[in-house]
């Protein structure tokens, strides 16, 4: 008999109560919690071959997100960021310029989304070790940053789009689109 290989973390799907709440600040960055929260994470985020996890997706309700940018086939055109520990995040300022393009999200399995997002953005947070990081973000990155930043305060990416016309199935979207960016 054939073994079916079970996800270790279990990740909260749309229409549980956690990924409507908004996350709590997070007052010790080095206490044990907090690190081993941070290295579960990315864990998750690796193992589900994901871009980018919130707390909340596994059942955590604090302000900490990864990102962790690279081509996959899930995201074929994704750049390479080491994946990094973003925890008290703010966005200090938004250029005036806004982009669609597709996002799809762990907690919404199987669907596609045609998401605005402004291209460029200002940073805040602190890192794992504690150190506040200021940063411009651009592009991919940047809508990386703002969809978990958007974790955190209760929405998920089917909350930002401008119409139920945006949203496909995810099978439909390899059909019409990943065969396009080999
Ligand atoms: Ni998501």
């Amino acid at each position: 008999m054939n073994k079916v290989k079970e996800n270790t973390y279990d990740i909260a799907q749309l229409g549980n109560a956690i990924l409507r709440q908004r996350a709590l600040e997070v007052e010790d960055i080095h206490s044990d919690e907090c690190q081993q929260l941070i290295n579960q994470m990315m864990l998750a985020v690796s193992e589900a071959g994901g871009v980018g996890i919130a707390a909340p997706q596994i059942h955590q309700s604090v302000r900490i997100f990864i990102m962790c940018s690279k081509p996959n086939t899930r995201y074929p055109d994704a750049p390479l960021m080491p994946p990094t520990a973003i925890i008290n995040p703010e966005i200090l300022h938004y250029s005036n310029e806004k982009e669609k393009a597709w996002e799809g999200c762990l907690s919404v399995p199987s669907m596609r989304g045609l998401v605005p997002r402004n291209r460029q953005i200002t940073v805040r947070y602190s890192d794992q070790q504690g150190n506040v990081q200021q940063k411009e973000l651009t592009g991919f990155i940047a809508r990386i940053f703002q969809h978990e930043l958007d974790h955190l305060n209760g929405l998920t990416f089917i909350d930002q789009l401008e119409s139920t016309k945006d949203l496909i199935s995810e099978v439909e979207w390899y059909q019409q689109f990943a065969s396009l960016q080999s």
